[in-house]
């Protein structure tokens, strides 16, 4: 079953036409059959994942499951148990043995995404199941074995990592068998044309949507921006334009109402990319984001120590609080005399909303901006019950 460069991306949806594009298909195509660790590197929303799902698609395993973990979502405390399952009674509120992410991907792939995440001990015994085949579930001395293929990607370099003493150089020295890297969106411009056309079709069409399409000029304005968020970035910004002009021609005009305002973030400096996430507030009101931003640190902070403090006590993992915060009697004072004073968790969610919306979805950039971790603010959009963008 030999496939052509361009029936390989036909079949698995990924689009491209650039020097860059064609090598990382050339790449993935020869490793996709192979056991082959692979570790992906790029941006965020260069399109790891879809590379990730189209080497297991490709490959002998493709009948059985490929299984996404996000190492940077999960809270570091349960990683363990969800990578490797729980036995009975491991811990408080472990009623049940529970199978973990290695089992249940037994004979196909597991995709372990924002592995740079991962904290060290548990690097230890991912190295191990990779090498050996084998692991422990949390609680239990028993080795179980399991036919993983291991696909890992990561945004931060791992090489840096690696020198920081935040990862393992052994672990990365295994994951790197192959190396994949996808260039960011505005190294291969080229492309971008081709994906506003995509997506634009695909939107419409589930969508059902009738869209008098993108004139040229708008394209070439698109073509010419910065894309920190990448090709996610470009998705999100093809489909609310789409939803906003209600179907009409998108032309030069109409496509500078959707693009940033500032420019800030898009003169290519990258120094400007992560600046504060507002710049048009009073002093007073960055005042107070300041503070926030300080007292949400401080809470992080603690729930961190927590975590450390109860890590060598598996019993008490789960039921660590996520604490909130309560308003004290002035604030509390305050909201009710005038509805328009937002406390403190208000405004922490409206912040987060503002930067996620800021980033067109991009999660990492928004937790940049915020100052605040990958592994913070997801669960922050838990919390507050936000959308997943
Ligand atoms: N070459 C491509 N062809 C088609 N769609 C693409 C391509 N690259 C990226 N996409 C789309 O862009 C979006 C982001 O891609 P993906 O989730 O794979 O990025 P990522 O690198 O994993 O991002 P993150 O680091 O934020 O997890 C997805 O909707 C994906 O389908
Ligand atoms: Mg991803």
């Amino acid at each position: 079953m030999e496939m052509t460069a361009e029936e390989f991306q036909e079949k698995f949806g990924i689009v491209g036409t650039s020097p860059a594009m064609k090598e990382v298909i050339a790449t993935i195509m020869k490793v996709a059959p192979t056991d082959v660790t692979v570790l992906i590197n790029g941006e965020s929303g260069v399109g790891k994942e879809i590379v990730a799902r189209a080497i297991h698609g490709a490959s002998a395993r493709s009948a059985r499951s490929v299984v996404a973990v996000n190492c940077g979502a999960i809270p570091e405390g349960i990683l363990e148990s969800e990578l490797f399952g729980h036995q009975r009674g491991a811990f408080t509120g472990a009623v049940e043995t529970r199978k973990g992410y290695f089992e249940i991907a037994d004979g196909g792939t597991l995709f372990l995404d924002e592995i740079g995440d991962m904290p060290l001990p548990l690097q230890v015994k991912l190295l191990r199941v990779i090498e050996t085949g084998e692991y422990m579930r949390v609680g239990s001395s028993a080795t179980q074995t399991s036919d993983v293929r291991v696909i890992a990607a990561s945004n931060k370099s791992l090489e840096d990592e690696v020198a920081k003493g935040f990862f393992r150089q052994d672990l990365y020295f295994r994951l790197r068998s192959v190396n994949l890297y996808i260039p960011p969106l505005r190294e291969r411009r080229e492309d971008i044309p081709i994906f506003i056309e995509k997506f634009s079709h695909e939107f419409c069409e589930r969508n059902k949507i009738v869209f008098g399409g993108f004139s040229r000029e708008s394209i070439e304005i698109l073509s010419g921006l910065e894309w920190p968020g990448n090709v996610r970035e470009l998705r999100n910004l093809v489909e609310s334009v789409i939803v906003l002009e209600r179907g009409n021609h998108v032309d030069a005009a109409a496509i500078e109402k959707y693009l940033p305002k500032s420019g800030a973030f898009y003169s290519g400096e990258p120094t400007s990319r992560f600046l504060p996430v507002r710049v048009d507030k009073t002093p007073e009101e960055s005042e107070r984001e300041l503070i926030l931003r300080a007292l949400w640190e401080i809470k992080n902070d603690i729930v961190d120590l927590k975590s450390f403090f109860q890590a060598d006590r598996p019993e008490r993992k789960l039921a660590l609080p996520v604490p909130q915060y309560v308003p004290g009697p002035h604030e509390e004072a305050e909201d009710s005399s005038d509805g328009k004073e937002l406390n403190l968790e208000e405004m922490e969610k409206y912040l987060i909303q503002s930067a996620i919306k800021k980033f067109h979805g991009n999660k990492r950039m928004a937790a940049q901006a915020l100052g605040i971790s990958m592994r913070s603010l997801y669960r922050k959009l838990q919390q507050y019950k936000l959308k997943d963008v």
